[in-house]
């Protein structure tokens, strides 16, 4: 295993993604659960869940003082108007500091495309937040041999369009759709870690020729698809690779405290 390495200005993180798995009681029960297990963790890394919409005042008071952020599934581009069952960032930013945008669901199941993602990705940048755009490929990609082209456009699409200065607030995650788990005990087939590696490498080298390198090395990069407590060491422990986006893991407590306590055992504690 190469020697852990994430640099002070990008602190690692992992993301809960509750997608629409949990009732309104067991979202409150969950970050209950959360907030006995990991909520007086060190400094050394953020948590972030991500409930449903109308949970996110309810599990906000569920964690309490905990360290533990909140974050919200998506937003709409637009801040107001005629758009029937949408969120608005401005109806969540008192809670959030994270906004999940460009999810292989959503654009899977609401036909977002690239240029739609990147709307949204700035709308959360001028609200002051972070966005978390997530890219992938299908398994037909995959065996095409198209990743890296799909990977390059879907960035190129995104930071093409964003000030530099903003590239250190946002955050990519790099979730291949083949590897996405179908619930919290159906895991799927998982990449090795240096093929994650070498993606998460072209990410940071697409936001860095497109943007400046500067800013680039900046900007945070995850990994999503099945993570469980026992899967997620490898991926973590690679060089470039700072966090992890956790579906349906995420939702029992113990198993994401243990993920969280292996990403911290990665981290250096000076
Ligand atoms: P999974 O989901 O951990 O259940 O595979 C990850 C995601 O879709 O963000």
């Amino acid at each position: 295993m190469r020697s852990p390495h994430h640099p002070r200005s990008r602190l690692p993180v992992a993301v809960a993604n509750w997608k629409m798995y949990l009732s309104a009681a067991e979202s409150v029960r969950a970050a209950e659960g959360l907030r006995a297990l990991v909520g007086t963790l060190s400094r050394r890394m953020e948590i972030v869940v991500c409930p449903s919409f109308p949970m996110l005042s309810a599990v906000r008071q569920a964690l309490g003082q905990s360290r533990i952020l909140l974050g919200a599934q998506d937003v709409h581009a637009e801040l107001r108007g005629p758009f029937t069952g949408d969120v608005s960032v401005d109806h969540v930013r008192a809670h959030v500091r994270y906004v999940i945008v460009g999810h292989s669901e959503r654009r899977q199941h609401h036909g977002e495309t690239d240029a739609a993602v990147q709307g949204k990705t700035a709308r959360v940048l001028t609200a002051g937040l972070h966005p978390i755009v997530c890219v992938g490929e299908t398994a037909e990609e995959r065996d095409r041999g198209d990743t890296i082209k799909k990977i390059r456009s879907q960035v190129a699409t995104i930071v093409e369009n964003l000030p530099v200065l903003d590239l250190p607030r946002l955050l990519f995650a790099y979730e291949p759709i083949w590897a996405i788990s179908a619930g919290p005990n159906s895991p799927a087939e998982q990449p090795e870690p240096r093929e994650v590696v070498e993606v998460v490498g072209l990410i940071r080298k697409v936001a860095s020729d497109i943007g400046k390198p500067r800013y680039a090395s900046q900007m945070r990069v995850l990994y999503g698809g099945s993570v469980t407590a026992r899967s997620v060491r490898p991926f973590v422990s690679e060089p470039g690779v700072d966090g992890v986006l956790v579906g349906g893991a995420s939702t029992k407590p113990a198993e994401f405290a243990g993920i969280i306590k292996e990403i911290l055992a990665c981290v250096p504690s000076h």
